[in-house]
């Protein structure tokens, strides 16, 4: 099978990456000629990685076409095709509906929306999809955890989540600088925040989801540390900002989505 992806950008390269160092994938993979320097940097790396010319060049040779330009370009760009009734049309791009990419892709009917993350480079991470599709979910659980639905409403719930990466990352990075001005030695800091998230998270991964939200009470003694931080941060409304936050999201997904 030959996986053809429009579009070489940042998920692109995570992607390939993934498959190939993180889960030793043999089959071809084809890119356009966009983002040149990356995709010259790819097909130098990887031996199965061709570069081809033009989109519709790369659609004719393929037997997946992995649609990853930024969500404004997706109908222009599928437009433009000419794409076979037996295609497989994987979209990665965030708010673009199962509706929009049906009419952009016709007369190709078997459309996957698919939400990887950047930790898919390292064969870590979810990976959303709708609606569910056996092969397009044995291709990325190879490199991350799939989870699949029929509704496209649920799905939306992945994109607005997928939006927490930033915030996680600030927060590890604002811990960190604050315990260096404080007098702490930056890899030293670093060294002890990213084992503690890290740790934690690993964590949460091996707990059943019934127990998922007694794991903050379980580890709080009353007048203890943790109790007192927590009741310290939601006093000034955080968790209500996490959940005002992805309110937020989710609307503007829904509204993308009408
Ligand atoms: N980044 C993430 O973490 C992430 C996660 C999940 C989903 N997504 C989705 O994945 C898609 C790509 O995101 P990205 O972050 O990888 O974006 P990106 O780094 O900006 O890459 C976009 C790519 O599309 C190419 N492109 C633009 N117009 C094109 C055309 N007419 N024909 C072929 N290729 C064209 C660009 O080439 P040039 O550089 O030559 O213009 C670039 O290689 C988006 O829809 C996004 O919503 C991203």
């Amino acid at each position: 099978m030959i996986i053809g992806f429009l579009g070489t950008g940042v998920i692109t390269e995570a992607i390939i990456r993934g498959l190939y160092d993180a889960a030793h994938y043999e089959g071809t993979i084809l890119v356009s000629r966009r983002s040149e320097e990356r995709s010259q940097r790819l097909s130098e790396t990887y031996p199965n990685v061709r570069v081809v010319d033009q989109n519709q060049e790369l659609a004719e040779q393929c037997d997946w076409i992995v649609v990853s330009v930024l969500p404004q370009q997706v109908s222009e760009v599928l437009s433009e095709l000419s794409i076979r009734q037996d295609q497989k049309v994987v979209s990665l791009a965030a708010g673009v509906s199962l509706d929009e990419l049906r009419i952009a892709a016709a007369p190709a009917t078997d459309v996957v929306r698919v939400i990887p993350m950047p930790p898919i480079e390292h064969g870590l991470g979810p990976v959303a999809l709708c609606p569910p599709d056996d092969a397009t979910q044995a291709l990325f659980h190879r490199i991350g955890t799939c989870v699949a639905v029929l509704d496209e409403n649920q799905f939306n719930l992945f994109g607005a989540t997928s939006a927490l990466m930033a915030d996680f990352y600030d927060q590890v990075a604002g811990v960190t600088r604050w315990m260096n001005e404080k007098g702490l030695d930056l890899p030293t800091a670093a060294s002890y925040t990213t084992a503690l998230y890290h740790a934690l998270a690993d964590l949460t991964v091996r707990q059943p989801s019934e127990t998922l939200h007694t794991m903050s009470a379980d580890c709080q003694t009353p007048g203890g540390l943790n109790a007192q931080f927590l009741s310290r941060r939601n006093r000034v409304g955080a968790n209500q900002s996490l959940i005002d936050g992805l309110e937020d999201i989710l609307n503007r997904l829904e509204s993308a989505t009408d």
